[in-house]
């Protein structure tokens, strides 16, 4: 069972990872380039429902895992050396990720236009930024890396 939760944790982290990595390094720079938003918008709507599909299969699987590895959850918080520390930082980056997504949607999409494209594409950049943190956070949990 675990392997196959990993698995499915793996496969919608290329779906994140991945689709923010495109976004930001092929359909953004084009957007600001031609300061055309559309070229943006038109990327979100196809990669959004997708997108955020494999964000809930991430959440639920990853905490899953997280409870098969250490079921005491106070001590995802605490920072702790070891698997703790991981999951505390899993959720520092959801927390992040959240917040940047629900501001982007909130406060900058709805009136996209050249003028803010600046504004939207640090959302972008940060996000991305955050969806690569989350893979070498994952990796660190067999690598050993940031365990402390
Ligand atoms: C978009 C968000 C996320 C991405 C892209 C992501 C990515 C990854 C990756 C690439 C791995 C490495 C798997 C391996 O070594 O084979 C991993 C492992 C793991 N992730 Fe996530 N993750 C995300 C969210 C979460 C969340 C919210 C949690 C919950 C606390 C979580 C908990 C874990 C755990 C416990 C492992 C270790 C699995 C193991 O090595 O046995 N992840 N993650």
């Amino acid at each position: 069972m675990y392997s196959f939760v990993l698995l499915t944790h793996l496969l919608a982290a290329t779906i994140w990872t991945g689709g923010h990595l495109v976004l930001a390094l092929s359909v953004l720079p084009r957007a600001l380039r031609q300061r055309d938003p559309q070229i943006l918008l038109a990327f979100e709507s196809a990669y959004e429902p997708l997108g955020m599909t494999a964000l809930l299969v991430q959440i639920v699987t990853g905490l899953w895992m997280a409870h098969a590895m250490l079921p005491d959850v106070a001590a995802w918080f605490s920072f702790a050396p070891g698997p703790a520390r991981l999951i505390s930082l899993k959720l520092l980056l959801l927390g992040a990720t959240a917040l940047t997504a629900l501001d982007a949607r909130l406060r900058i999409i709805p009136d996209l236009s050249a003028a803010t494209l600046p504004a939207m594409a640090r959302r972008v950049v940060t996000v991305t930024v955050l969806s690569v943190a989350f893979v070498v956070v994952g990796a660190s949990f067999r690598s050993g890396w940031l365990m402390g």
